[in-house]
């Protein structure tokens, strides 16, 4: 996969990615006492900016850091970044730290100036082969924390998973908790049950999912949504499984745990929800770089 883009922004500066340096004593790096946020791009414009804001400060409010910025200059700063780097289609990561202090303290320090930093990577493409293939996944039994529904750079139990998956060739983990089904360990989840597209419903055990919110918002009146507990055994008989996130929108699992799932191939109704994002982004064209 391609590198980054080489300008971020730190601390109000915008500088190189190479060059940036943050302080050892940074609590996002001690603690993880930081959150995050990760936002598309598509040519050049970025992608339901308000929702990913919204999500921010929302994180930062549960883990009682200030909102370092509104979203008036969040907006400016996102459009510098995507304008000096030249980004087309692109994802943003941008991350919010507590802050650094001559010391290591558990508790808040006071009087602490929040660490900021966003960068842009090119976004993932949706290959041929995962369009006619699908991905393949796992399933996991939940061993986060409980509250799941804070974007935090907290992410061992995340990445433990994803890496159980890539240990079997597999390219995600779906995190379920006893007999009911959350989410995946950097997605949300979509399952197709006798026709209707069911995800599970927010609450501490999920992250509510901006790409999630957009497919629901998108079938509106064209397919059957349900939001609802899945249970574990709902899987097995499931005629298609799609992940959500906001770096590829829905992708299909047409494996999980080595049984295919339906005719083990992308269903019908994926590749109908794929032509409501792309229809989406025409809509995009035509707006300004950020547009609420
Ligand atoms: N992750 N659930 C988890 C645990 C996630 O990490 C993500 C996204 C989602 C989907 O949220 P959204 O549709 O708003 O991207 C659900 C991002 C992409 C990441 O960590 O890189």
């Amino acid at each position: 996969m391609a590198g980054p883009l080489p300008l971020c922004y730190l601390n109000g500066e915008f500088v190189s990615l190479e060059a940036a340096r943050i302080s050892p004593l940074d609590r996002g790096f001690l603690f993880a006492d930081s959150v995050y946020e990760v936002l598309p791009v598509f040519d050049g414009r970025s992608y339901r900016f308000k929702e990913h804001f919204d999500r921010l400060d929302r994180s930062l409010n549960e883990i009682r850091i200030a909102p370092p910025h509104s979203h008036a200059e969040w907006a400016q700063l996102l459009s510098t970044l995507i304008s000096r780097n030249n980004a087309r289609n692109a994802y943003i990561y941008v991350q919010v730290t507590r802050g650094m202090e001559f010391g290591r303290n558990h508790a808040f320090p006071a009087n602490v100036n929040p660490t900021v930093f966003m960068m842009a990577s090119p976004l993932p493409e949706l290959t041929p082969e995962i369009r006619e293939r699908g991905l393949k996944a796992i399933t996991v039994e939940d061993f986060r924390w409980g509250r799941c529904d804070i974007k935090t750079t907290a992410l061992l139990a995340n990445i433990l998973m994803k890496q159980a998956a890539a240990d079997v060739g597999a390219q995600e983990a779906i995190i379920v908790r006893g007999d009911e089904v959350l989410e995946g360990s950097s997605s949300s989840v979509f399952v197709v049950i006798d026709g209707i597209v069911v995800t599970p419903p927010n609450s501490r055990k999920v992250l509510p999912g901006t790409t999630r919110d957009a497919a629901l918002d998108l079938a509106k009146g064209k397919i059957v949504t349900q939001i609802r507990t899945v249970h574990t055994h709902e899987l097995k008989r499931a005629q298609e499984i799609w992940i959500a996130a906001a770096t590829r929108d829905v992708v299909p699992i047409t494996e999980l745990d080595g049984t295919p799932i339906g005719d083990g191939r992308p269903g019908p109704l994926w590749q109908q929800m794929c032509e409501f994002f792309a229809a989406d982004r025409h809509r995009l064209a035509n707006t300004p770089v950020i547009s609420a």
